[in-house]
């Protein structure tokens, strides 16, 4: 057996597939689960499709086995109720499932996503009329919810723990809601597919597979792309990218991939995202130590975020144009390897180009996007730059692992990624640029250190800042998010694949860069 072989990913499980039927749920062929929605209260209440189960089945007292479990219809609890003759009209039906939606917000929508998720693993089909109790608020979140937390990665020779229900029927919904389901579909895949790369391990994660994720991509969503080997990335001057991969027998990339609405004008505004690629993050000559080091396979996650972001924007209905950008490469140990102490020549690597001065091979992060940035400024002349990273460790001290880092030189284009952030259940908190520790970023000989020290989130944006241009730019800094430790409602252990829904909720909005621009 050849090397290629023995690292070949094993085919992984798909998500559930998702579709409308107008049809009360237990009429769903197939269906061996339903699931209906409680609504907390001084007596409890059950959603639609209740009544009609209740007509098919006179002996079921649906109430009375909500008392019995003493439920409160709090947001994703979930009472399972047995019936192993089915019911009248669906012979194949083995239980029901009673899905508290609390308050019945999006967050209460996508944790009852979450909890039929968890009931209906392994299963073939569900039906559930959760979401049209109030489809306008619920189906996207439901969608979210249902997906994510089904998602998995295996690579055993026994085959996946468990596998997604193969199919969720949401009940009492037609065709008026294709567009919504679509929609959140779209949303809810660019999360999967983010998580799904960011768990990808790196004996087959490189560069150049990440490239190749983008060709796919590209394919299947008609954009148009471009891949920069190592030697053209040489020729253009991309010596940020270059000097961090140096150290790694699999070189640089740098990916773009353009997205254009279909009514786009001459006068349709442009919006960049930059991705940090980091393939794996060994840290370089300044060797990360072991602990710090098993979940760098992840440390793409940015790039992951765009290239998911823009598979989905046809789908989202984006209305400005989107270039996506992701600096690709491996942070790894060799006699190759840049120095402490060296000094890069960002894009276009000529003298008016920034120079970094290396004192520390492990804010790699930084380097590469340097690059990606001052291209997208002077080649895609974008209107709003966002870029995305999982960037700093002290992120995650100020945060914790269930916020997010915003950093942004503009505060309309701050509080849109916030409200969306919030809107999508991927909280981000906005940090600040403070320009008082401008003086630390100085080097004696470059135009700047790459490693200026404490406060080190706001140290590597302020770095991050000079290649904007001047334009409205915003960073997110996701080393905080990029892990999730448990399961934890959508998110499942591990990769967590955090800010595709945030940035597809913000550029699939009407006016993305309403007050920006
Ligand atoms: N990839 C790391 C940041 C990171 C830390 C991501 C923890 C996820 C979890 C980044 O390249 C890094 O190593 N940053 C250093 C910067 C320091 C050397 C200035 C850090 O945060 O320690
Ligand atoms: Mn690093
Ligand atoms: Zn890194």
């Amino acid at each position: 057996m050849s090397l290629a072989d023995a690292i070949t990913l094993p085919p992984q499980v798909s998500p559930p597939a998702v579709t409308l039927d107008e049809r009360v749920p237990h009429a769903v062929a197939g269906a061996e689960v339903i699931a209906l929605p409680v609504l907390p209260g001084e007596s409890l209440m059950l959603g639609p499709g209740a009544a009609a189960l209740a007509d098919a089945a006179s002996d079921l007292d649906l109430l009375g086995i909500l008392e019995a479990e003493h439920a409160s219809g709090k947001a994703g609890e979930v009472v399972s109720y047995v019936v192993p003759g089915g019911v009248r009209g669906n012979k194949a039906l083995r239980r029901i499932l009673l899905v508290g939606v609390g308050a019945q917000r999006p967050v209460d929508f996508r944790r009852a996503g979450v909890a039929v998720a968890r009931a209906t693993r392994d299963l073939s089909t569900v039906a559930t009329t959760i979401p049209a109790l109030d489809p306008d608020v619920a189906v996207e979140p439901f969608v979210v919810g249902v997906t994510l937390a089904s998602f998995s990665f295996d690579w055993r020779a026994s085959g996946p723990v468990h596998r997604p229900v193969g199919s969720v029927v949401l009940a009492e919904l037609g065709s008026a809601y294709d567009g919504s389901l679509s929609r959140s579909v779209a949303v809810a895949t660019a999360g999967w597919r983010s998580r799904f790369l960011a768990t990808v391990p790196s004996n087959i994660k490189n560069p150049a597979w990440l490239a190749e994720q983008a060709l796919t991509i590209a394919d299947a969503s008609g954009l148009k792309v471009k891949v920069w080997d190592e030697q053209q990335l040489a020729k253009e001057g991309f010596g940020g990218l270059l000097g961090v991969g140096s150290g790694s027998p699999t070189p640089p990339r740098l990916i773009r991939l353009d997205y254009a609405p279909p009514k786009a004008s001459r006068k349709t505004p442009t919006v960049a995202l930059v991705g940090k690629g980091i393939t794996f993050d060994t840290g370089g000559l300044n060797l990360k130590p072991g602990d710090s080091m098993t979940t760098m396979k992840r440390d793409m996650t940015g790039g992951a975020i765009v290239l998911s972001t823009m598979a989905a924007l046809a789908a989202v209905g984006c209305p400005v144009r989107v270039v996506g950008l992701v600096a690709a490469a491996e942070n790894a140990v060799s006699g190759s390897s840049m120095r402490p102490g060296d000094v890069l020549r960002h894009f276009p690597g000529d003298k008016t180009a920034r120079t970094s001065e290396v004192t520390n091979t492990d804010a790699e992060g930084r380097l590469v996007l340097a690059d990606a940035m001052a291209y997208a400024v002077a080649q895609v002349k974008p209107d709003v730059i966002v870029d995305v990273a999982t960037l700093t460790g002290a992120i995650k001290v100020a945060l914790g692992q269930q916020v997010g880092g915003l950093f942004a030189n503009h505060d309309v284009l701050a509080a849109i990624l916030e409200g969306a952030a919030e809107a999508t259940g991927e909280p981000l908190w906005r940090m600040p640029l403070s320009s008082t520790y401008e003086d630390k970023l100085a080097s004696p000989i470059a135009d700047a250190d790459n490693s200026a020290g404490t406060p080190q989130a706001i140290t590597a944006a302020l770095f991050l800042q000079h290649f904007a241009g001047g334009l409205p730019w915003a960073h997110l800094d996701l080393a905080s998010v990029g892990d999730t430790p448990e399961d934890r409602d959508e998110w499942t252990k591990g990769p967590s694949g955090w800010g595709a829904r945030t940035l597809l909720t913000w550029l699939g909005s009407p006016e993305p860069l309403a007050g920006v621009v």
